[in-house]
Formats: C-alpha cells, sequence, structure tokens
C-alpha cells in the first residue's frame, strides 16, 4: 500500500522550506547541515522557483512533500500529479472538496511511487466562513465527510490538525499516513498558529508526520532546533526516528 521509501513507522520529520527564492531555501538546508531527511515545498517556493526547487531537494537525497493543494478538473489535477510524480516527488496534497471524482483521478495518476494526502478543511477555516460558502455543520463534522470521501476512492494519506487527528485515526485506522502542521515545541513562539500542540503530543496522538517551518527554520541556530524536536518527539516515543 506504501511506496517503500515512505515509512508509515517511525514518524518523520518535514522541514517547511517556506523560503521567497531556491538561494533562501538551499541556505536553510545547508545550515541544517542535511540532517532532515524530508523537506515540504509549498506554494511559496514552487511559485518562485518550479521543479527546480523539488529538484534541488532531491540531489541531497531528502524526500519531497510537495504541498500545491491541487483543486481543478479532475484531467487537470491528474496532469498535475502525474508531472509532480516524474518529479519524483513523495508526497502531494490535493483539495478533498474537489470531490470524488477529481480525488481518484488523482490517486490513479500518483501510481506506486508517490502517495496523495488529502487536505480537508484548512485551520484557517471558521464556522462562519463555511456556511457563507454553503457548507453548514461543524468544522468536524465537514473533516469526517472529507475524509471518507477521499478514503472511499483510495485516498491514504490527510493532513490534519493535531485536534482532529483522534477522530481521524479512529475511523480511519492503522492504514493512513496522517501529516500535521502547526506543531511547536513548549514554549516557541506561535506565529499565526492558533491551535497548536507541541511534538510530544502529536507523536503520542499518532502522528506520521509532523510539518514544522518556522520554529525550525526562524531559529537562530536551525539545526539545534531541529535536533531538539526530533529528540523530544523520540522520546515521547520511546524509540528512534527518521
Ligand atoms: O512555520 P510553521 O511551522 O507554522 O509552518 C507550518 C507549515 O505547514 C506551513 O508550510 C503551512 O503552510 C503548513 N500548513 C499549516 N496548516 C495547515 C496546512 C498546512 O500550517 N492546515
Amino acid at each position: 500500500m506504501f511506496p517503500t521509501r515512505l515509512s508509515k513507522h517511525p514518524a518523520e520529520i518535514i522541514v517547511a522550506l517556506d523560503e521567497p527564492s531556491l538561494n533562501d531555501a538551499r541556505r536553510l538546508m545547508d545550515r541544517l547541515e542535511n540532517r532532515p531527511r524530508f523537506y515540504k515545498v509549498g506554494l511559496q517556493l514552487f511559485t518562485a522557483s518550479g521543479a527546480a526547487a523539488v529538484e534541488a531537494v532531491k540531489a541531497r537525497g531528502a524526500k519531497v512533500f510537495l504541498d500545491l493543494k491541487l483543486h481543478d478538473i479532475p484531467n487537470t489535477v491528474a496532469s498535475a500529479v502525474a508531472s509532480a510524480r516524474e518529479l519524483g516527488v513523495d508526497l502531494c496534497t490535493i483539495h478533498l472538496c474537489g470531490g470524488t471524482e477529481m480525488a481518484a483521478a488523482a490517486v490513479e495518476a500518483a501510481g506506486e511511487e508517490m502517495m496523495i494526502l488529502g487536505v480537508t478543511v484548512l485551520t484557517s477555516s471558521t464556522i462562519e466562513g463555511q456556511e457563507v460558502c454553503g457548507i453548514h455543520g461543524s468544522i468536524g463534522e465537514q473533516v469526517m465527510r472529507l475524509a471518507r470521501l477521499g478514503h472511499k476512492v483510495g485516498v491514504r494519506g490527510f493532513v490534519a490538525s493535531a485536534l482532529e487527528l483522534p477522530m481521524l485515526r479512529k475511523e480511519l485506522g492503522d492504514e493512513s499516513l496522517f501529516v500535521i502542521p502547526g506543531v511547536r515545541p513548549a514554549g516557541s513562539a506561535l506565529g499565526d498558529q492558533k491551535r497548536v500542540a507541541t511534538p510530544a503530543d502529536v507523536v503520542l496522538a499518532g502522528a506520521t508526520h509532523l510539518v514544522i517551518g518556522r520554529p525550525i527554520s526562524r531559529a537562530e541556530e536551525p539545526v539545534k532546533a531541529y535536533l531538539r524536536i526530533l529528540a523530544e518527539a523520540e522520546a515521547a516515543r520511546g524509540g528512534k526516528l527518521v
């Protein structure tokens, strides 16, 4: 079920390369002394430097989480997923509100080598914001509705907040990857994140991947911050992470 280069256990730390240019991203990876084995390339860096950002990460032997949150007609999403797969991307996000056909097309295009992650409801969304879009019910209900839709057509990875993790795990179980952003080591700045959890909390709740940006990238010594977070997560798990 899982592409062989994507372990479900143990959990992995993904460092977000939320940088304005490829040079900045390279500088951050240099400062991290190539310790992290997984990086996230998101909208900012991909818009600035495109496929070169993915290639720069792969050139260091690390895995790539391409977080473009695709949402378009099924054929267009499938084509973009196929392009990501060609580049050697390991994880790629789609918006599950794009619907069943779109999610199924993405899963098929990803094949065996790449894994599709479904985004349910953005953590920036509120009930009021959803209602304006005609979506009724609680955020939790909408998260589960979309997660089930994705799961039915083969999506086996989900981006979720630490708050949603327990209910997603309970229903979608051991078979899926759970990739959790909004992680803050005790005592670190929250930035614009409102609902956060510590690395230990998230690992204990069953995350398979932790996405961490500013607590590492904006630290005075990113490599030390990375190693501290890794140690905290490993201690919670009682074993080594990768
Ligand atoms: O700097 P920070 O640790 O907050 O970065 C978290 C990363 O995870 C960012 O790249 C952000 O875009 C991403 N993310 C998030 N919340 C979501 C989905 C993705 O913070 N719900």
